[in-house]
C-alpha cells in the first residue's frame, strides 16, 4: 500500500462518517443486529484523512482498528448513533452515512434476562429515526452522502433514497452479489448523483472504492465553488 502520494483534496474539510451496524437491546444479555462489518465505512474513514480531511467516525463496531488521525466515537443503537451523528453535524462540511442502521428495535427492552417460556415468542418492533433523512431536512451546505443496501432493483431503490432523504449522492451496493456488501474486503458499487448522472465501479478493494467515493465527492464540492 502506497498512500505517499495521496493528494490533499480534503485540507480544511471535516468529514462526519458512520460504520458499522448499530445493536438494538432486547434484554441484558440480548440484541439484535445486523451483517454490517463497518469496512467500508473505516476505509472511507482512513481515505478521507489520508486526503487531508478532519475525520470524526461514528462506529456501531468495535472490531476494527482506529484509522491513523481519525477521531472514533463508539455507539450501540440507532437512537445513540443519532445523538452522536447530531452532536457533531453542524462542524461537518461533508456527511457519509455508510452505517448500516436498524429500522426497527424492540419496543420495549426488558430490565432482566427474558426467561423462555413453552410456546413462541413474539417480540414487538418499533421504527427507529431515520438519521440520513433527519439530516436532509436540515441541511444547509452540507454534501451529504448515503448508502444504499440492496438485493434487488438496486437503480430504482436507490434513486428513491436519493430523493427521499435529500442526498447529495447515493452508493448503491447489491449486498447479494459475490464479492459486494458487507463481510468481504471488496465491494461493487454505483453511485448515483443528485444531478443524475452516475458511476458504475467494478470489483475494488473496499479501499480503492473509498478513494474512488471520495474523488467523486471532491469533484462535487469543487463544483460548487465555480
Ligand atoms: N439510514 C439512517 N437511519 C436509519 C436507516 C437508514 O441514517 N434509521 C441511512 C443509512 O445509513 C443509509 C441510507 O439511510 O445511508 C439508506 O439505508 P437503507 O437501509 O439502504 O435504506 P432505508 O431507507 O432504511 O430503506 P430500506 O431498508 O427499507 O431499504
Ligand atoms: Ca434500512
Amino acid at each position: 500500500k502506497n498512500h505517499f502520494f495521496a493528494q490533499r483534496l480534503f485540507d480544511g474539510k471535516t468529514f462526519l462518517i458512520t460504520a458499522g451496524p448499530t445493536k438494538e437491546k432486547v434484554d441484558p444479555v440480548r440484541y439484535f443486529t445486523n451483517r454490517s462489518s463497518g469496512k467500508m465505512g473505516y476505509a472511507l474513514a482512513e481515505q478521507a484523512a489520508l486526503m487531508g480531511a478532519e475525520v470524526i467516525l461514528v462506529s456501531g463496531t468495535d472490531s476494527l482498528p482506529a484509522p491513523n488521525g481519525v477521531k472514533v466515537v463508539h455507539v450501540e443503537s440507532a437512537a445513540d448513533m443519532f445523538d452522536a451523528v447530531m452532536t457533531h453535524a453542524n462542524e461537518a462540511d461533508v456527511i457519509v452515512k455508510s452505517a448500516a442502521v436498524a429500522d426497527y428495535r424492540p419496543k420495549q427492552v426488558h430490565a432482566s434476562k427474558m426467561k423462555k417460556q413453552s410456546g413462541d415468542l413474539v417480540i414487538e418492533l418499533e421504527r427507529t429515526k431515520d438519521i440520513l433523512f433527519e439530516l436532509g431536512k436540515k441541511k444547509a451546505n452540507q454534501f451529504l452522502v448515503g448508502f444504499a443496501a440492496e438485493t434487488d432493483n438496486m437503480e430504482e431503490y436507490a434513486k428513491g433514497k436519493l430523493v427521499k432523504k435529500n442526498a447529495d449522492m447515493i452508493v448503491a451496493n447489491n449486498v447479494a452479489a459475490e464479492g459486494a456488501g458487507f463481510a468481504g474486503d471488496t465491494n461493487i458499487v454505483t453511485i448515483f448523483h443528485k444531478d443524475h448522472s452516475s458511476v458504475q465501479l467494478p470489483l475494488l478493494s473496499k479501499q480503492e472504492t473509498a478513494r474512488k467515493i471520495l474523488h467523486e465527492i471532491s469533484e462535487k464540492l469543487g463544483g460548487d465553488h465555480h
